[in-house]
This record gives structure tokens, C-alpha cells and sequence, in this order.
């Protein structure tokens, strides 16, 4: 599927299948000028309700091809990857600049110091030691809740955003909480697409999710390792997936273009 050198200087980005999209379009709109190679993994989603060591092994592999391609760069367009394989990466990598995802919890409890912040997340996600780590860290100024979410990637992943199951799944995850929380933190890539079902569940609340500082942190990673594209290059964005049927594509170009 990936050729040798066949994206040399691109961005590789990836995710278990559309959600990392949501942080793709962040990094066009931060960074025009870069090429940007989207593997959405659909035929292994979802990731948050794998073993850890099973998301580790399908994150390699991808990283592997996006090297063999020539990518300059990588960013896990995942929090659920992130945790599970982000310091294995970088430690097979080391030369490369791999960005990882992670829930936006600081942003948001310096925002809320006094108030209630949930955190949405993959079943994975809330469990292992980089979320544990950030809630030793950030968790104590506001009161946070942590929410596994287990079932709603998958369901946002087979698209059609708008029918009534969703909403009710929603309801059944996060309904207990309306009205308590001040602030919400989407802390898995496939949660932006369906922020205004779960506005319409939890309130008008500020939402925080970890696109945007994603994308400044690829900026930084590549000024300060001299692999900015120039401000005359063409930037370009390419999807491939491993459920690869041109249904497939479509919707990725749907949720990209939404
Ligand atoms: N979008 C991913 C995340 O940010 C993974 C969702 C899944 O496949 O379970 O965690």
C-alpha cells in the first residue's frame, strides 16, 4: 500500500480509522505548507477496547510503512495509540519527530479551577499510566471525572452522525452528568465529530480537545529539526486506509470536508 520513498517529506498521520481526521484538519489549517499522508487503521478499529499490547504492535506496523515511504514526520492522531506506543516509537526512531495525541486536561482545568471538568475517553485510555499520570498532575485543582466510553469510536466510525442511536448512546454514557459539569475534555480524536450531540446531552459547556496543540507542537518539532516546508511549497493531503474500499475513502473525505 506504501511504496519505498512514494511520500518522502510528507507527514505521516494516523489513527484507527476516521478520528484522527479531526486532528488532521488542524494540522492543514497550522501548517498549509506540508504534505500530509492519512492512515486511518478502520479494519482494526477500534483501538480503546484492544489490549494495549495489541494497539503497540498495529501502531508499529504502520509507523514502519509510513518510514519506508520516506516520511519526514509522524503524528499518532490517537490518544489511545499515544499511551500504548508513543515511547516505543520514539525510541525506534529516535532521529524522527513522532507527536502524539493526549487528553486536553491542563487547558482545561486552568480554565475551570473551581468547577467539575469530564473527560471522555477510550475504555484504554483512562486505564493506562500516561492518563494516570496527567490526572496525578492536572486532577486536583478542578474536580475531574474521567469517563470510559466504551462503544462510541466504533459507532462514529461507521458515520451517519445524525440517526437517533447515537444520541442515545451518548445519553447512556455521559447523561448522569449533565448539568454538573462546567467543562469537557474529548479525549479521543473521534469525539469532535460529534461534539454538537454531546453539547446537546452535557450543555453549553466549553469542550477542549487536543488537535490544535498537536498541531503547534508539530510545528515545533519540525522548525527545530530544520523540516519546515518552505512557504512556497504546494501542501497536500493523501488518504489511505486498511479497510481500503472507495466507500471507505469517501467517508474519510466526508469527515475531513464536514
Ligand atoms: N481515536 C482514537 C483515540 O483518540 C481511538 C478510538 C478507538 O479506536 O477506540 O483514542
Amino acid at each position: 500500500m506504501l511504496n519505498a520513498d512514494e511520500y518522502k517529506g510528507w507527514v505521516g498521520v494516523f489513527d484507527s480509522g476516521v478520528g484522527g481526521i479531526s486532528v488532521l484538519r488542524a494540522l492543514v489549517s497550522e501548517l498549509p505548507n506540508e504534505s500530509f499522508v492519512y492512515f486511518g487503521d478502520s479494519a482494526h478499529a477500534p483501538y480503546g477496547e484492544k489490549t494495549p499490547a495489541e494497539v503497540l504492535d498495529l501502531s508499529q506496523r504502520i509507523v514502519e510503512r509510513f518510514m519506508i515511504a520516506g516520511c519526514k514526520s509522524v503524528v499518532i492522531a490517537c490518544n489511545t495509540a499515544t499511551s500504548a506506543a508513543a515511547a516505543q516509537m520514539r525510541a525506534t526512531y529516535p532521529d524522527v519527530p513522532i507527536i502524539g495525541v493526549e487528553p486536553a486536561l491542563k487547558p482545561a482545568v486552568l480554565a475551570t479551577p473551581d468547577g467539575t471538568v469530564l473527560v471522555m475517553a477510550t475504555p484504554m485510555t483512562v486505564r493506562l499510566e500516561k492518563f494516570q499520570q496527567l490526572m496525578a498532575e492536572w486532577g486536583s485543582g478542578a474536580r475531574v471525572i474521567a469517563v470510559p466510553c466504551e462503544g462510541l469510536a466504533a459507532r462514529i466510525e461507521r458515520g451517519r452522525l445524525h440517526e437517533p442511536d447515537l444520541k442515545e448512546l451518548i445519553e447512556s454514557l455521559v447523561g448522569s452528568y449533565a448539568g454538573k459539569a462546567d467543562a469537557v475534555v474529548l479525549g479521543c480524536t473521534h469525539y469532535p465529530f460529534v461534539i454538537d450531540q454531546i453539547r446537546e446531552v452535557l450543555g453549553d459547556v466549553p469542550f477542549f480537545d487536543g488537535g490544535e496543540g498537536t498541531a503547534r507542537q508539530l510545528r515545533r518539532r519540525l522548525a527545530a529539526c530544520d523540516l519546515l516546508a518552505g512557504q512556497d511549497a504546494q501542501g497536500a493531503v493523501k488518504f489511505l486506509s486498511s479497510k481500503d474500499t472507495p466507500e471507505e475513502l469517501a467517508l474519510y473525505q466526508r469527515f475531513f470536508t464536514a
